[in-house]
């Protein structure tokens, strides 16, 4: 595939929509012009053939031999993004109370919309510090209809490292760490996320739900609402994401390619830790996450208070050396570099080089 030498390579940072494995994409792109020798574009088939049904089944078959998903759990993939999955979650499975817990504008988001159907009991938060932090040993009540966490917190940098013990029904979000590390699924009634990070495009949602927990509300829920009508047919109720859907079997295959979940998350840990590394090393940067819930994904830091005057000169000399995406969200300011599983270890070394450069020219 021609691509124009010009243009300087780029190290994509950025928070999703990011980066794709480049076989992936130059896969997607030649399947946009002929979908597997058929003279026809990915783009103009049916979702009902059976080229696309051997997609769909791929991407399913490979995401449940990925994360060892169990028979008892179901894998779709619907439109709507997580954002609909908050209000989807306690419409199909919030009878009278819930919990949440707040780690930050996306868990917050959730629990907006649970509202409209139940009471939900926030049992922790860490909005006390700008949700720098993971609450931990949270008393969970053994009355709720489940529990709500989002396992990494896209905007601010923090992670959950391990998979919590719940009495009730566990729900994650895991729209930003799907696949960066190895889960027990069985810890989780649902686990669920915009594919658009780790996984695909934009436009795609995953969800891995428990057979068991769904058609168990007194409500009436309205057909595409149903967990039960995307569960029975293949995600073929309605037409689901086609194209995102083939690009994440292709990623599917990638990521099994290299050797699976426990190579990605070997490469994870790396990176991060190199990145780490050089935010506690160089006197003109800090970290922001308390270092115990660092996210290995979205990586957060700041201008140390002395030097702040600095950062938009490091934006521009970072822009200049192909950095994309660094900067941090407007809630907690500074740098964000995004090194989700498609992203090379070379980026991050490129990133380093640009701060020990930078520091330079500017501590004496
Ligand atoms: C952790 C998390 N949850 C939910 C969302 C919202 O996802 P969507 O845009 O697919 O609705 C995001 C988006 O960045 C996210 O990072």
């Amino acid at each position: 595939m021609k691509t124009n030498k010009n243009i300087m390579k780029k190290h994509n940072f950025n928070a999703g929509p990011s980066i794709l494995p480049r076989e992936v994409i130059e896969k997607a792109a030649a399947a946009v012009l002929d979908f597997d020798g058929l003279g026809l574009s990915i783009l103009e088939i049916s979702h009902r053939s059976k080229e696309f049904d051997a997609v769909m089944d791929d991407a399913v078959a490979l995401f449940r031999e990925l994360m060892n998903i169990p028979e008892n759990y179901k894998v779709i993939f619907v439109g709507g993004g997580a954002s609909t999955q908050f209000f989807h979650i306690p419409y199909n499975l919030l009878e009278t109370k819930a919990g949440y817990i707040n780690t930050g504008v996306w868990s917050k988001k959730a629990i907006k919309e649970a509202k409209n159907f139940g009471e939900v009991a926030v049992l922790a938060s860490s909005e006390d510090r700008n949700f720098t932090y993971i609450p931990k040993n949270v008393e969970i009540p053994a009355d709720l209809d489940y529990l709500h966490i989002t396992t990494n917190n896209t905007i601010y940098g923090t992670e959950y490292h391990t998979d919590i013990d719940s009495p009730v029904n566990l729900i994650a979000d895991m729209s930003s760490d799907i696949l960066s590390r190895p889960v027990d699924v069985t810890k989780y009634a649902m686990i669920y996320g915009g594919a658009q990070k780790n996984l695909g495009p934009a436009g795609a949602t995953f969800a891995i739900i428990r057979e068991d927990i769904v058609g168990k509300v007194s409500r009436a829920l309205p057909s595409m609402v149903d967990y039960r009508s995307h569960m029975n047919n293949n995600s073929m109720y309605n037409t689901p994401p086609v194209f995102p859907v083939y690009v994440i079997r292709e990623t599917l295959k990638w990521i099994k390619s290299i050797g699976g979940v426990e190579e990605i998350y070997r490469r994870n840990k790396e990176k991060a830790e190199l990145l780490y590394a050089e935010i506690d090393r160089n006197p003109l940067f800090r970290g922001t996450a308390e270092k115990e819930d660092r996210s290995l994904m979205n990586i957060c830091f700041v201008m140390n208070p002395e030097y702040e005057a600095l950062a938009p000169e490091f934006m521009e000399f970072a822009k200049e050396r192909g950095m994309v995406g660094i900067k941090g969200h407007r809630l907690v300011g500074g740098f964000r570099a995004s090194c989700y599983n498609a992203l090379p270890k070379e980026s991050v070394e490129a990133l380093v080089a640009t701060m020990q450069e930078f520091e330079k020219l500017h501590v004496k």
